[in-house]
């Protein structure tokens, strides 16, 4: 096969062990027949050598390990399919977003500093105002692998269990730089004053509460919402930023 093509296929098998190392063998094969053998042999040592290696290496391919058992229902890997040029965006949200690029990608020397590097963002705004595409358009521009938590499996009828799929997924943000998005936030995230709640609703809340505010996201936390208005009044200062999605003016119509 083409090396661009297995590059390719590496890249898309990025958190998926079985995929990520039947590529690599595929490498190998390409290496060896190509009688580049030193190179063959480094590799597969490499290949060997990858999830044996701690887990505070700093290589990258240290990272490429596969999704904890815990949380592989409750994610989903997407791969973005649009670029910055796909979205218009107020001027106002263009800004907050170069400086949170900035930021991402300073993160180090601020931190060196003892300063805060924002992580956690909340989306609200009107339905099909580019909340969704945006998520996934920041992910591409940082490089970060995107990944959607699937509310459907993550909310259980079991009691307690919603809470501790909750846990899972934020164990696994906190260890794997992506940016991890919660789509429809609103259906987790409801105050717990509504009439007609139950008690299981506020153990969600409460929960969630107390894991955003511990949360420290190797990558972001994105959480996304139409009905803001419905989140719980707790929920708001967990989140390093909120940011509007306004409908569009004239301007952004014609762009
Ligand atoms: N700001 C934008 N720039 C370019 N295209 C946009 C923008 N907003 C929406 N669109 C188009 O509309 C589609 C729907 O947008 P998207 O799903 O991101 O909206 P949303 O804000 O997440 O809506 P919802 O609140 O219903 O989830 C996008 O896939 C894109 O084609
Ligand atoms: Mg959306």
């Amino acid at each position: 096969m083409a090396r661009g093509e297995l590059v390719k296929k590496l890249l898309a098998s990025y958190g998926r062990d079985e995929e990520f190392r039947a590529v690599v063998e595929q490498i190998i094969a390409d290496e060896e027949k190509k009688n580049n053998n030193v190179l063959a042999r480094s590799l597969r040592k490499m290949l060997e050598n990858i999830g044996t290696a701690s887990p505070s290496t700093k290589t990258g391919l240290s990272r490429l390990l596969p999704f904890p058992d815990k949380a592989k229902d409750l994610i989903q890997r997407i791969e973005p399919q649009h670029n910055a040029q796909d979205i218009v965006l107020s001027h106002e949200n263009l800004e907050q977003f170069v400086s949170l690029i900035q930021e991402f990608r300073q993160a180090d020397r601020l931190k060196r500093h003892g300063l805060p590097v924002r992580s956690k963002l909340l989306f609200c705004g009107p339905p099909g105002t580019g909340k969704t595409l945006c998520a996934e358009i920041f992910a591409a521009e940082l490089g970060l692998p995107f990944f959607h938590v699937r509310l459907d499996s993550l909310i259980s009828s079991y009691l307690g269990e919603t809470a501790s799929n909750i846990r899972k997924t934020f164990e696994f943000a906190r260890r794997q730089p992506c940016v991890l998005f919660f789509d429809e936030f609103d259906a987790l995230a409801r105050s717990r004053d509504e009439s007609g709640e139950h008690n299981e609703l506020r153990r969600v809340v409460n929960s969630l509460l107390i894991f955003i505010e511990q949360i420290a996201p190797s990558g972001f936390l994105i959480a996304a919402t139409n009905l803001d208005r419905d989140l719980d009044p707790a929920i708001w200062r967990r989140f390093d930023e909120v940011i509007w999605f306004e409908l569009p003016d004239t301007g952004m119509i014609k762009k």
